[in-house]
């Protein structure tokens, strides 16, 4: 049987703390899907075509990892997917109220799972916004994601 998961989220951009879930996600299961979200309630510092090709930049390596995008229910794209497990990484005990909100309703309202992963201790702390504060204030990104994920931020925030 092949187990497929997905790792949604906005990933604007992605962090250490995302492609730390993401490889070890690969590492377990079958095929993983990294679903960017295309929220046109929110503009993002990055495109979700940005967003996209980032992730493909730093992670396109891996055999098993498709990138895709997906706007509406989660759970509409995992079932037109094939997909019956959605996998989340929690970073403290803080992500885990929503996360479980969340992971109740979407086996409520379309039958998915969800599996939690816990962050590497060393990207506990970081998150999107994060970088995008520190990156706005030419403070230093490395530890926090990519090199490529750097050079992109500081392009667009100058
Ligand atoms: O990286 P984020 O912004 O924390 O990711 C949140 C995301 C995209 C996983 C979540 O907002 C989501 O699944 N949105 C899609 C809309 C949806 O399905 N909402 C119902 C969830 S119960």
């Amino acid at each position: 049987m092949t187990v497929s998961v997905v790792v949604p989220g906005s990933f604007d951009p992605v962090t250490l703390g995302h492609l730390d879930i993401v490889r070890r996600a690969c590492a377990r299961f079958d095929r993983v899907v990294v679903a960017v979200l295309e929220n046109p309630n929110k503009q993002g510092l990055f495109s979700v075509d940005e967003r996209l090709e980032l992730i493909r930049a730093v992670a396109g390596d891996v055999p098993n990892l498709e990138v895709d995008r997906f706007e509406g229910l989660l759970v509409d794209f995992c079932n037109a997917r094939g997909i019956g497990i959605i996998c989340k990484g929690l970073r403290a005990v803080s992500d885990f109220e929503y996360e479980l909100q969340m992971a109740q309703m979407n086996h409520r309202i379309g039958g998915v799972e969800t599996v939690f992963m816990s962050t590497s201790p060393e990207h506990s702390y970081l998150s999107s916004s994060l970088v995008k504060e520190v990156a706005r204030f030419g403070g230093p990104l490395d530890g926090t994601v990519p090199p490529a994920v750097a050079d992109a931020l500081r392009e667009r925030l100058g």
